[in-house]
């Protein structure tokens, strides 16, 4: 068959291990051949793309972000973006597309494939935040990246007897926050799921400064909402699908807990960081073993579906049920949560 791969939404590691597996199965076993459009939908409507062979993707299964580029964009939006699509489909023969993306993007898969498009997705995003799927690939190296930074604030805010307010990526579910501030034992951890009560932060790290230990250090999820402000923003600009730029929260973390407590504060924003370099062997393992069943999927012509991980097991669902809703954390972890903290 005649297969194209796109990479769509927030860079991710392990997108190139996905890529690296998909195209080796299916030209070492089913004798496909490949193209990759670039810069996610966005290449698929200016027909930009490149060949993808056994050569050119040699290798890539170590390397972070993506050989094919990345784009935010919503065919949905674009006025006539179904017809050049498919037009675009047909002009280059391909027979299967396969989709690296989150929720946004597998958004559009979804409208493609109830047009006649013949797609499955693989389920993309450092926030591990795709119902029906136990992990995406990404989320292990995110989680990593962050609780290092975690463990590398508790000796500098110990040195300054000072709270340090750790900001982590997480639009609308906590996993990051949650594992990060866990595994990094943090004092106080702040996921969206859960209103932020300030009295109780304050409480937390008192806590600490009434116990010997003159420091306190914060995890807290970017789409947490503050008590007045709310979410903050890094800037008021929507992308195509709607949504603002998250950024912020752990600077006005700060400042409030500050006001409030008297505890010198400052912060730190691990912003894209955590999207960036090498996947863990987790991810890479993840994202190969993703790759494989995609292709899998294609020539069992699973249209509309997309390849999930259920205990050891990958398998898939269709893209629908999967970006119905943001898969959140629940009362299990509410409980991790509330009972690793001091009690106060
Ligand atoms: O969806 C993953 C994510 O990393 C979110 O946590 C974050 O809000 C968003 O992407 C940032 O996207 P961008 O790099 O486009 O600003």
């Amino acid at each position: 068959m005649r297969v194209a791969l796109l990479t769509g939404g927030g860079d991710c590691p392990g997108l190139n291990a996905v890529i690296y597996a998909a195209v080796k199965k299916g030209i070492n076993h089913y004798g496909d051949e490949f193209i990759g459009f670039l810069n996610g939908w966005r290449g698929v409507l200016e027909n930009d793309f490149v060949p993808l062979t056994l050569e050119n993707t040699d290798g890539i299964q170590l390397r972070g972000g993506t050989i094919l580029h990345s784009s935010r964009t919503n065919v949905r939006k674009v006025p006539g973006g179904l017809d050049k699509v498919q037009e675009v489909i047909k002009a280059n023969k391909i027979e299967a597309l396969i989709v690296l993306g989150g929720d946004d993007t597998q958004s559009v898969t979804q409208y493609l494939c109830e047009n006649g498009i013949q797609g499955v997705g693989v389920p993309k995003t450092i926030d591990n935040d795709i119902s029906g799927t136990d992990a995406t690939f990404g989320y292990d190296t995110a989680v990593s990246i962050a609780t290092e930074a975690v463990d590398r604030i508790h000796t500098t805010a110990d040195s300054h007897n000072r709270v340090i307010v750790i900001e982590v990526m997480g639009r609308d579910a906590g996993w990051i926050a949650y594992a990060s501030g866990i595994a990094g034992g943090a004092h106080v951890v702040l996921v969206p799921e859960k209103k932020i009560d300030i009295d109780h932060v304050c409480a937390l790290l008192k806590y600490n400064y009434d116990h010997g230990k003159h420091y306190g250090v914060v995890v807290v999820a970017e789409g947490c909402h503050l008590p007045e402000e709310g979410q903050v923003t890094g800037s008021q600009q929507v992308d195509s699908f709607g949504h603002v730029r998250l950024s912020g929260i752990g600077e006005a973390l700060a400042e409030l807990i500050e006001k409030k407590s008297g505890y010198e504060t400052r912060s730190v924003n691990l912003g894209h960081t955590q999207r960036g370099g090498v996947p863990t062997a987790y991810d890479r393992l993840l994202g190969q073993r993703y790759g494989l069943h995609a292709i899998d999927m294609v020539h069992q012509k699973k249209w509309g579906r997309i390849a999930v991980l259920r205990g050891a097991d990958i398998t898939d669902i269709p893209i629908k049920e999967a970006i119905a809703t943001n898969r959140r954390l629940d009362q299990r972890f509410f409980d991790v949560i509330h009972d690793l903290e001091a009690k106060v």
